[in-house]
This record gives C-alpha cells, sequence and structure tokens, in this order.
C-alpha cells in the first residue's frame, strides 16, 4: 500500500473520485480554468507524478473545453499502463479516444485532451519538466510525499510560470475508524511518523502538507483555497489493504510494537465486516497573484 503500483493505484481511485466529489461543491475548477485560458487555444496542464492517469481522469470533465496535458511520473512501469488504462476509462464513458505512437486524443461531450507524457524524476531533475506555458499545474496525492524545501523549489516554477495550481487529495493527518479499538492511536502515531520519511523529496511533509503549502502560496499573494476531500472506506477490499498497508508501515517504523501491531490487526480484520475508515485528504486550488 506504501508502494505505487498499478494495483493499488487502480484499487484506490474510486475512493479518490468519491472523495474529490465532496470538494468539487466548493472548489470551482471550471471557473478556474476559464480565467487561465488564454483566447481559443487549448488550457495546457502540466500532471505531476501521474501515476496511471487517475488525476486527468478525475479533472478533465471537470475544466471543461480543449485541453492540452502533460502527465509526468518517474516511474516507467505506471508510464506504459497509461494507454491500456485510458482505454478502459474512454470504453466505461463513452468517450471517443484516438491514440498514436506517444499521444492519446480523448473527446467526452464538452471537453477534449490531447495527452502526452514524459518520463522524468521530479526529485532530481525537476529543471527537466517544462513549466513554461503551463496554465494549470496539477497533481492528486502527491503534496504529502515531498518536503519543505522541494515545495519550495516547485512553488518557485508554478509561480514564475504565472500557473494556477491544483493538489488533490494530500492526506491531512486526520484518520479515524468506527468502532474503535484501543490500538488505534498508537498505530496510527506509528503510520504518521512513516508517511514523513523520506520519499525521494527529503523528509516528507505528511499530514502538514496542504497546511505548508497553503500557507507558502498564500505568502506568494496566490489566491487559496483549502477543501476536504476524504476517503469513507466501508469496503472489504479497501479495508484489508489499509489494514495491511498500515500495519506494515507501523511495523518498519517501530519494530520493537511488534507485538502491538498485531493485536491491532487481528482485531481491525475481526471487525472490519461492519468498520468505517475515514481518512483524511485536502484539495488546495490556488489562482496566480
Ligand atoms: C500516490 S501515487 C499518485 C499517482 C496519481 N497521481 C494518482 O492520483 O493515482 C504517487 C506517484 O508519485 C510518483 N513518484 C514518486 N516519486 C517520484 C519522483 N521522484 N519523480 C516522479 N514521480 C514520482 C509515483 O510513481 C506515483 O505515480
Amino acid at each position: 500500500m506504501t508502494g505505487f503500483s498499478a494495483d493499488w493505484l487502480a484499487l484506490r481511485e474510486p475512493f479518490d473520485l468519491a472523495a474529490r466529489a465532496e470538494s468539487a461543491a466548493t472548489l470551482d475548477l471550471r471557473g478556474m480554468a476559464g480565467r487561465m485560458r488564454h483566447d481559443a487555444r487549448p488550457l495546457d496542464v502540466l500532471d505531476l507524478a501521474c501515476g496511471t492517469g487517475a488525476n486527468l481522469r478525475a479533472l478533465a470533465p471537470s475544466l471543461g473545453g480543449a485541453q492540452r496535458w502533460l502527465l509526468v511520473d518517474h516511474d516507467p512501469r505506471l508510464l506504459a499502463a497509461l494507454p491500456g488504462a485510458f482505454a478502459a476509462w474512454a470504453h466505461a464513458q463513452d468517450l471517443i479516444l484516438r491514440t498514436d505512437d506517444q499521444r492519446l486524443h480523448v473527446e467526452g461531450l464538452d471537453w477534449n485532451a490531447e495527452v502526452r507524457w514524459q518520463r522524468a524524476d521530479l526529485a532530481s531533475a525537476l529543471d527537466a519538466v517544462p513549466f513554461a506555458g503551463a496554465q494549470l499545474v496539477t497533481a492528486a496525492a502527491l503534496l504529502d510525499l515531498v518536503s519543505a524545501s522541494w515545495l519550495d523549489a516547485l512553488f518557485d516554477r508554478v509561480c514564475k510560470a504565472n500557473a494556477a495550481a491544483f493538489f488533490a487529495l494530500s492526506v491531512d493527518g486526520r484518520v479515524s475508524w468506527d468502532p474503535v479499538v484501543e490500538e488505534d492511536e498508537a498505530v496510527d502515531r506509528l503510520f504518521a511518523a512513516h508517511q514523513r520519511r523520506d520519499k525521494g523529496f527529503g523528509a516528507a511533509l505528511g499530514g502538514k502538507a496542504p497546511a505548508a503549502a497553503a500557507a507558502r502560496l498564500a505568502a506568494e499573494g496566490c489566491r487559496v483555497t483549502l477543501s476536504d476531500s476524504d476517503w469513507r472506506i466501508e469496503e472489504m477490499r479497501m479495508l484489508q489493504a489499509m489494514i495491511d498497508g498500515v500495519g506494515s508501515a507501523a511495523l518498519e517504523q517501530a519494530p520493537s510494537a511488534h507485538a502491538l501491531v498485531q493485536a491491532w490487526q487481528v482485531k481491525r480484520r475481526a471487525l472490519a465486516p461492519r468498520s468505517c475508515l475515514r481518512v483524511g485528504h485536502t484539495d488546495l486550488l490556488m489562482l496566480p497573484a
């Protein structure tokens, strides 16, 4: 669960979509796209750490109109899975999809998107990414993985490009299980500490990411809106994945807490058929100063 396999990204995608629906009422994404467009040209969107393209699948229909996306990730296996993931989506949603070698074109009712992708390591080679010309810089489930100094470097580039930004689904540290068990709090503390480990970008912000990002952008004079986009999980497969993943991360963080983590997993698995897990996420929309 802490890795980013295509299977894990596919498992979380419906929960991400449901969570985004919560924040959609607060964040005027179509209005932002309208403001950022220059004349009749397509809106240029840069999607950082794209995985298999879930952010585009969620966002493109909300933005409306003509769009031109560049998707960036460092993992060649996830990039290789992009065309298949878009083909399945287009089929399920009745969209028109045309493909050529390194490019897709997707067409919905009132929007269309040209989609290209690029392999780049965002941690070590942010300058390989063409920020200039982007009107919207976006990422989903990325900000909690990065450090404060990396965020500074990213925001410098976003502000120089005079782009808007939309960062969806950053974990914000709120976690609650219903019903509760005695070990929840201790395991959550270990998991939160694991989230702050270096994921390649320096010490990760973890649950502090949305507030840190909002403060940094507001200091630049940008207009920032935050909105909750929480996961609510009652489905068995996802609950099991969370119990396994949280347990493994907690154990990696504190191998000596083996008995505690095992007791927590046994109780959580037994309660899973009547449990609900809420994981706090925040969406951040920024309009340039
Ligand atoms: C939680 S996943 C989110 C993926 C996608 N945005 C989504 O919403 O499904 C984090 C993504 O960050 C990417 N990533 C992690 N470290 C990276 C790096 N140094 N450079 C580029 N991408 C990276 C992973 O490959 C993965 O696709």
